[in-house]
């Protein structure tokens, strides 16, 4: 008799495909920022977590975004613009990673200072997806970071969501996925989806919570009541 499948595979939806994905701005710099416009989902982690690996994974391009075994291979900030199977649109954001030591002091304040004022004055930011490596587990910076994100913002917006995410899934067997998810969780205090950019493990449920908190998906609640004649179609 053959095994059970451990994991089942997820039933495809609508908007589970990506069918488009560009870049279309870059920014070293506040004053760079392209105008706020749609949803936007950053994704912030230390260097080497797995960032541009992950979003090459979830947007399904083998290198839409530049993925390097060099620790702080990213050094702006960078917006992609995705199109799904359903032409709902929204606007993923590579962060630059932080905690890499061999940056000189000023150049690492630099950069933490470039995504903090991102993370809190982005007036389209909807959420963020930390990104923890499952081997490594949670360090300072990574709670410091959460933190944050929990801070007032600078800006009116909607509170942020945040999406934590356990990478590099694959690096681990199989039979410790789950107490090794389960023990990181319980240290965030928040639930923690696996992902693996190898093997594309967790890219659906990830997609679909960005998806739900980008605010597509309430349109299929949305029944428009003209209330006075103009109004409504
Ligand atoms: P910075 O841009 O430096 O902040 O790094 P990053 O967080 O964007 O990491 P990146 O995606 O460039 O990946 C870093 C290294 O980890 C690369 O060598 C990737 O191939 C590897 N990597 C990323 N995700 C996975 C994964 O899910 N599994 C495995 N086995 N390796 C991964
Ligand atoms: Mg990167």
């Amino acid at each position: 008799m053959s095994a059970k499948p451990q994991e089942k595979a997820p039933k495809t939806q609508a908007g589970d495909r990506v069918v488009e994905a560009s870049f279309f701005a870059g920014a070293k710099s506040a004053a760079q920022y392209p105008p706020p416009a749609l949803s936007e989902i950053a994704f912030v982690g230390r260097s080497n977590v797995g960032k541009s690996s992950l979003m090459n994974r979830l947007t399904e391009r083998q290198s839409l975004v530049r993925t390097s075994s060099t620790p702080g291979c990213t050094r702006q900030i960078s917006w992609f613009r995705t199109v799904s199977d359903d032409k709902a649109v929204i606007d993923l954001v590579d962060l630059p990673g932080y905690g890499y030591a061999k940056r000189s002091k000023s150049e690492r304040k630099e950069w933490a200072s470039l995504i903090d004022s991102y993370l809190l004055e982005r007036p389209t930011l909807r959420a963020a997806v930390l990104l923890i490596d499952i081997r490594r587990g949670t360090e300072d910076d990574d709670l410091e970071l959460i933190q944050m994100l929990e801070d007032e913002p600078r800006v009116s917006r909607a509170p942020l969501g945040i999406i934590c995410v356990a990478t590099k899934m694959d690096k681990l067997p199989l039979n410790q996925h789950k107490p090794t998810l389960l023990g990181l969780q319980q240290k965030l205090g928040r639930p923690l989806l696996g992902f693996s950019a190898v093997s594309g493990l967790g890219r659906v449920p990830l997609w679909r919570k960005i998806r739900e908190l980008a605010g597509i998906g309430a349109f299929e609640d949305l029944t428009v009541v003209p209330t006075r004649e103009g109004d409504g179609v």
